[in-house]
C-alpha cells in the first residue's frame, strides 16, 4: 500500500521502475527521517496542530525508533515505497489515529529534503574529519623523511632536485586547501528546507524558525522555492566537494604507483601491501595505489552525472531528483573509504634514501650550479651558459659548488619545506 493510494491498482512494473534502487538508500537516511520527524511534531505542538498528549506520544515513539535504528538499523518492508512511508506505518501501527497526524502540514518533499541536508551535513563533516587526519599523517611523514633527497621532474624528465619533505608537504597542502571546498557544501548542506512541503509552503502557520533551532540548522531556506531548488544543489555541491578531495588522493597515488616502478625506485613499501603475479613469481605490484587512483577517477564523473540529471529541470519538484540519492550516497561511502586506507597505508611508504646517487641524476643540480656562479657576481644569463656549455664539454665537475642549506632557504623549497606552517594551518582548519 502506498501513502498516496486512493483505490485503483499501481502497475507492479511501473512502480519497481521508478522505485529503483531508492528503498536502499532510503535505509541510509532513516536515522535523519526520525530526527526530522521529531523536530516537526514538536514544532507541530508549539503552533498548536497537535496537542501535547499527541505530540508527546509521537515524539516518544519517534525517539524509541530512533534508538532501534541506531543499534539495529532499520528495515523498509516488501512493497513500502521509502523511508518516509515506513516511519508513517510505523507510527501508525504503534500509537493508530495519532500516527496519522504527524504528516499535517509537510510533503515527502520537504521530508526527502531535510532527511538528505541532515544526512550529508554528518557525513561530509564525518569526511573532513578524515581529511584533516590523512593531512595529518602525510605531514607526519614528510617530517620523519623531511631531509630525504627525491629527484624533481617536470615533463617526465629529470629537473631539480626535490625531497620527502616536500613531496609529502605539497599533497597534505592539497588536502588542506580542499577542507574550504568541503566547508563550502557543508554550509551547502546547513540550511532548513522544512516548511517547504511539497515546494511552496503550507497555509499551517508552520514555525520555521523552531525546526531549523531544532535541527541546528544555522540557518532556513527563505523561499519554499528554492527550498525545494536545493534539491540537486546540494547534492551537486557535496559531489564537488567529493571530486576535489578525490582528485587530490588520486593525484598522490599516481605518484606512488611511479615512484614504485624499478625505472624510478624513489619508495617502496612492505610486501603485506602488495600483491603479486599469477605467472610471474617475482612481482610486487601497486595495485591499492592503483585501485585508489582508479576509484578517484571515477568519483570525478560525480558532479557531471549530477548535473545531466538537473541540467533542464524546471523549479519545483520532479521524480528525477531521486536519481541523484542513489548516485551521491555510494559515492559518500567510496570517498570515506579511499581516505581511510590512504590513512592505513601511508605510514609504511618507505622512501630510498640513496636514489640522488643514481647517475641520471648527474645534473640534477644545475640550476643551483648556475646560482653558484650568480653569487659570484655573474650575470645569470651567461651562468647559464657557461654550466650548459660545461655539461656539453664534459668539465661540470670542476663547476664551483652551488649555494646551498637551510640558512638561505625560502619557504617551500627543498631546505624549508614550511611542514610547521602546514601544520598551524591543519590546526587552524579544525
Ligand atoms: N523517493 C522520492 C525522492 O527521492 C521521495 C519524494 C517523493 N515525492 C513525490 N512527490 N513522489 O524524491
Amino acid at each position: 500500500m502506498k501513502l498516496w493510494e486512493k483505490g485503483a491498482a499501481v502497475d507492479a512494473m511501473m512502480s519497481e521502475f521508478t522505485v529503483g534502487a531508492d528503498r536502499a538508500m532510503d535505509v541510509r537516511l532513516a536515522r535523519w527521517d526520525v530526527v526530522g520527524s521529531i523536530a516537526h511534531a514538536d514544532m507541530l505542538v508549539s503552533v498548536g496542530l497537535l496537542s501535547a498528549l499527541d505530540g508527546a506520544r509521537l515524539v516518544a515513539t519517534l525517539s524509541d525508533l530512533l534508538a532501534e535504528i541506531d543499534s539495529n538499523g532499520f528495515v523498509i518492508d516488501d512493497g513500502v515505497e521509502d523511508v518516509h512511508s515506513q516511519v508513517e506505518q510505523i507510527l501508525v501501527e504503534r500509537l493508530g489515529d495519532i500516527g496519522k497526524r504527524i504528516h499535517t502540514g509537510r510533503s515527502r518533499n520537504d521530508q526527502v529534503l531535510v532527511d538528505l541536508k541532515l544526512w550529508l551535513r554528518h557525513e561530509l563533516r564525518t569526511v573532513r574529519r578524515a581529511v584533516v587526519e590523512t593531512a595529518g599523517l602525510l605531514l607526519d611523514l614528510a617530517e620523519r623523511h623531511r631531509d630525504v633527497s627525491l629527484p624533481g621532474y617536470t615533463h617526465y624528465q629529470v629537473a631539480m632536485p626535490s625531497s620527502f619533505g616536500l613531496w609529502l608537504g605539497g599533497h597534505a597542502e592539497a588536502l588542506i586547501e580542499d577542507l574550504s571546498v568541503l566547508d563550502m557544501a557543508i554550509h551547502a548542506a546547513n540550511a532548513n528546507p522544512l516548511g517547504s512541503a511539497a515546494g511552496y509552503g503550507s497555509t499551517f502557520p508552520l514555525d520555521r524558525e523552531a525546526t531549523t533551532r531544532a535541527l541546528n540548522f544555522d540557518r532556513v531556506h527563505v523561499t519554499s522555492t528554492f527550498a525545494q531548488m536545493s534539491r540537486g544543489r546540494t547534492e551537486k555541491l557535496a559531489a564537488m566537494a567529493i571530486a576535489q578531495v578525490a582528485s587530490t588522493l588520486g593525484r598522490f597515488a599516481s605518484d606512488v604507483v611511479l615512484y614504485m616502478s624499478q625505472n624510478f625506485a624513489f619508495v617502496t613499501i612492505p610486501d603485506a601491501f602488495t600483491t603479486g603475479s599469477s605467472i610471474m613469481p617475482h612481482k610486487k605490484n601497486p595495485d591499492v595505489f592503483e585501485v585508489m587512483r582508479a576509484r578517484c577517477n571515477r568519483l570525478q564523473a560525480l558532479p557531471t552525472e549530477i548535473q545531466l540529471v538537473l541540467g533542464n529541470l524546471p523549479s519545483g519538484y520532479h521524480r528525477d531528483l531521486q536519481f541523484v540519492k542513489d548516485r551521491v550516497i555510494p559515492a559518500i561511502d567510496e570517498v570515506a573509504l579511499c581516505l581511510a586506507v590512504l590513512q592505513h597505508v601511508v605510514p609504511h611508504v618507505q622512501p630510498n634514501p640513496s636514489i640522488m646517487q643514481d647517475a641520471r641524476y648527474r645534473y640534477i643540480d644545475s640550476v643551483d650550479r648556475v646560482n653558484g656562479l650568480v653569487m659570484q657576481g655573474i650575470p645569470f644569463r651567461d651562468a647559464y651558459r657557461m654550466v650548459a656549455d660545461a655539461i656539453a664539454n664534459n668539465t661540470y665537475d670542476e663547476l664551483p659548488a652551488a649555494p646551498s642549506g637551510a640558512a638561505q632557504a625560502h619557504l617551500g623549497s627543498v631546505d624549508n619545506p614550511g611542514i610547521d606552517e602546514l601544520r598551524t594551518r591543519l590546526r587552524r582548519a579544525l
